[in-house]
C-alpha cells in the first residue's frame, strides 16, 4: 500500500470561505458611525492567521463525511439564517424637529451619516453563494465568522490590557484610534456576535458561544497583575501604587497557592509550583482553548452528530486550544517582536509567569521571589529569562504542547472517518507546533 501524501494545504479545501470571510463579517459589523467601523474593521484588514475559522470550516467538512445514519437525521441544521426581526422591521421613527430631513448640525459637524430608519442593517448573506457540494453548512459558515469577530474583540481589549502598541505588524487599535476607541470597538463587536450568534436559532449553540466569551474574560481575569507597569501606564490608574481599597484581597498572587500542609499553612515548593501549573493550565483553556472548543462543539451540534463525535470535537478544540497558547508563550521567548508584528517578551514585563518559567522554577528555588513580585524589581526581567534558559524552560514547553498535539490528534482519529478535510485538520494540527508567529 503505498502511503497517502498528507502534505495538503489545508486552506485550499475552504478557500472560498476563507476569501469571502472578512466580506461576510464586514457585513455583519456596519454600524451608522464611520469611524466606529473604521476600529471595528481595523484588525480584519491586516492580515490575521485566522486559524480559528479555518478550523471550524475544516471541522464542518469534516463532520459532513460521516455518514447520515451515524447522525441524527432530523436534528442536521440545513436552515438559512433567518433575518433578524429588529433589522427586518425598522422602528418607524418620528423625527420631531425636522420633518424633512433627519440630517442634523451635529450630524454634519462630525460627518455622521444618519441612521436611515427605513434601512434594513446589515444585509443577510444571499444564501444563494453558498456551495452546497461543500458539505459547509450555512450556519457553519457563520459560525467561523462569528469566532473570528469574538476574537478580534478579543484583541482590541487585550491590547489595551497589555499596553501592547503593535498588533499584525501595524500599530494596535489602541495605539491607532485610542484606548476608549479600542474597548467600545471590541463591545461592539461583541454585541454583533451575539446577535449573529442568536440568529443561529439553536438553543445549545447559543450557550456554548455565550459561555466562551465569559470564559475569555474569566481567563484574562486569571492573569491580571497588580504590577506598576499597569499602575503607570493605565490612565485611569495612574500613579496608584496600591489597589484601592474596594478590591479587598486580590487572589491573583501566588501567595494565595499556599497549601495546608499536615494541617499547617505552611508553604511546599513543589505544591506550590503544582498549583501554579494547573492554574496556569486552567487560563490557558479558558483564554484560549474554551472559544476553539465551544465553536467545535457547536459545529458538531449543528451537523447533527452523535453525542461521542460531539465530545470528541469538544476535546479536540481544547487540546488544540491549550497546544496553541503553550506555542504563544513560547514564541513570546523565542521569536523578536518585528517577526511576531507585536510585542515580545511581553509576559514577564506583565509580571505574567508562563510555562517555559513554571519549568525553570522547579530547578531553580530563586525564582520563587521574583514570581511572587510579580518580576517588578529592576533586573527581575533578565534573571528570569536567564533562568529559562539555564534550565531549558522552552525545551520543556514544547514538549508539553506536543503531549497536547498528540491527544489533538488522536481526538481528530476519534471523531472522523478518513478524507481529505480530515488529512487537512492533521496537517494543520502538526503546524501549530511550527508556527513562528
Ligand atoms: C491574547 O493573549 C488574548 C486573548 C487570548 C484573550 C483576551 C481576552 C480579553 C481581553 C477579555 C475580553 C474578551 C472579549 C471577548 C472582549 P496574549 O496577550 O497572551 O497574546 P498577544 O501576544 O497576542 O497579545
Ligand atoms: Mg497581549
Ligand atoms: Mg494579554
Amino acid at each position: 500500500v503505498t502511503p497517502k501524501i498528507m502534505l495538503r494545504n489545508p486552506i485550499s479545501l475552504v478557500s472560498n470561505e476563507m476569501n469571502n470571510l472578512a466580506k461576510h463579517v464586514m457585513g455583519l459589523i456596519s454600524s451608522g458611525h464611520p469611524t466606529l467601523n473604521r476600529v471595528t474593521s481595523y484588525y480584519f484588514e491586516a492580515e490575521g492567521k485566522k486559524v480559528r475559522p479555518l478550523l471550524v470550516l475544516l471541522i464542518s467538512k469534516a463532520l459532513s463525511t460521516i455518514p447520515i445514519n451515524e447522525r441524527n437525521n432530523l436534528k442536521i441544521d440545513k436552515s438559512d439564517i433567518p433575518d433578524d426581526p429588529v433589522y427586518s422591521q425598522p422602528p418607524q421613527l418620528t423625527i420631531l424637529e425636522n420633518p424633512l430631513s433627519n440630517i442634523s448640525p451635529l450630524h454634519i459637524l462630525h460627518g455622521i451619516k444618519p441612521l436611515n430608519p427605513l434601512t434594513k442593517g446589515p444585509e443577510p448573506i444571499p444564501e444563494a453563494s453558498f456551495d452546497n457540494d461543500n458539505g459547509i453548512l450555512p450556519k457553519q459558515r457563520r459560525l467561523a465568522e462569528i469566532v473570528e469577530m469574538i476574537h478580534t474583540a478579543s484583541l482590541l481589549h487585550d491590547d489595551v490590557i497589555d499596553h501592547s502598541e503593535t498588533r499584525r505588524g501595524r500599530p494596535s487599535g489602541n495605539k491607532a484610534f485610542t484606548n476608549k476607541m479600542a474597548v467600545l470597538a471590541g463591545d461592539f463587536l461583541l454585541g454583533r456576535a451575539t446577535v449573529s450568534i442568536s440568529r443561529l436559532r439553536n438553543p445549545e449553540v447559543v450557550e456554548l458561544m455565550s459561555n466562551s466569551i465569559a470564559n475569555l474574560v474569566e481567563g484574562e481575569f486569571m492573569q491580571l497583575k497588580n504590577t506598576a507597569v499597569d499602575n503607570n501606564l493605565n490612565t485611569i490608574d495612574e500613579g496608584r501604587k496600591e489597589l484601592p481599597p474596594s478590591i479587598g484581597k486580590f487572589t491573583n498572587d501566588l501567595h494565595d497557592y499556599r497549601v495546608p500542609i499536615n494541617d499547617n499553612l505552611l508553604t511546599s515548593k513543589d505544591a506550590m509550583i503544582n498549583t501554579a501549573f494547573e492554574y496556569y493550565l486552567h487560563k490557558t483553556y479558558l483564554k484560549t482553548a474554551s472559544l476553539i472548543s465551544m465553536a467545535c462543539r457547536s459545529s458538531a451540534i449543528l451537523s447533527g452528530a452523535s453525542p461521542e463525535v460531539v465530545d470528541s470535537c469538544y476535546e479536540y478544540g481544547k487540546n488544540l486550544g491549550i497546544c496553541f497558547q503553550l506555542v504563544d508563550d513560547m514564541l513570546d521567548f523565542t521569536v523578536s517582536s518585528e517577526n511576531l508584528g507585536k510585542p515580545a517578551r511581553a509576559d514577564l514585563k506583565l509580571g505574567i509567569a508562563t510555562a517555559p518559567v513554571l519549568y525553570a522554577w522547579r530547578e531553580d528555588p530563586s525564582l520563587t521571589e521574583l514570581i511572587l513580585r510579580n518580576f517588578t524589581q529592576p533586573g527581575d526581567v533578565e534573571a528570569a529569562t536567564k533562568s529559562v534558559i539555564q534550565h531549558n524552560g522552552v525545551q520543556k514547553t514544547k514538549e508539553l504542547a506536543e503531549k497536547y498535539r498528540d491527544a489533538a490528534l488522536a481526538n481528530l482519529r476519534s471523531s472522523f472517518p478518513e478524507s481529505d478535510a480530515r488529512s487537512a485538520l492533521e496537517f494543520l494540527t502538526n503546524t501549530i507546533l511550527s508556527r513562528r508567529k
